[in-house]
């Protein structure tokens, strides 16, 4: 005769084990899915280009980001970060990032979009050499 405690862990332990099985189907199901993200940007407009007292370059622009991250969502997605850095060259260091922009994706529906904006983050090249970018 099994005691109550004993049908009660094997209940638990079926369960748990259930469980686990569907958490693992999970994540493999995911890896089934090859996504193909495509984004474009365009520069519309450099609004304005200043030489700071202390040496360092700033830029202002206008951006065209557009960009369809549908195929990034399966039922496994919670949400999607992007950002957009720009990557230069200068004398002194072969790569330069800085990031522009950035945004959070809550959803499928909101995958896929475009929109016009300045730079969210300014755009200061340290050493005076940011000629290069343009
Ligand atoms: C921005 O890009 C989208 C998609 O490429 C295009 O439809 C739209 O006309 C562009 N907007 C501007 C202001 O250039």
């Amino acid at each position: 005769m099994h005691s109550v405690g004993y049908r009660a862990n094997a209940l638990l332990t079926f369960a748990v084990t259930i469980l686990a099985l569907m958490c693992g189907m999970a994540s493999l199901s995911d890896n089934f899915n090859s996504p193909f993200p495509s984004a474009q940007v365009q520069v519309l407009n450099i609004n304005w280009f200043q030489k700071q007292p202390n040496a360092n370059d700033e830029i202002s622009m206008t951006l065209n980001i557009s960009a369809d991250l549908q195929s990034l969502f399966t039922w496994n997605t919670k949400q999607v970060f992007v950002f957009l850095a720009a990557e230069y060259e200068t004398p002194k260091h072969s790569l330069n990032q800085i990031s522009l922009w950035d945004g959070i994706i809550p959803s499928k529906e909101h995958a896929k979009f475009w929109i016009h904006t300045s730079n969210k983050y300014r755009f200061i090249d340290q050493v005076h050499k940011s000629k290069h970018v343009l």
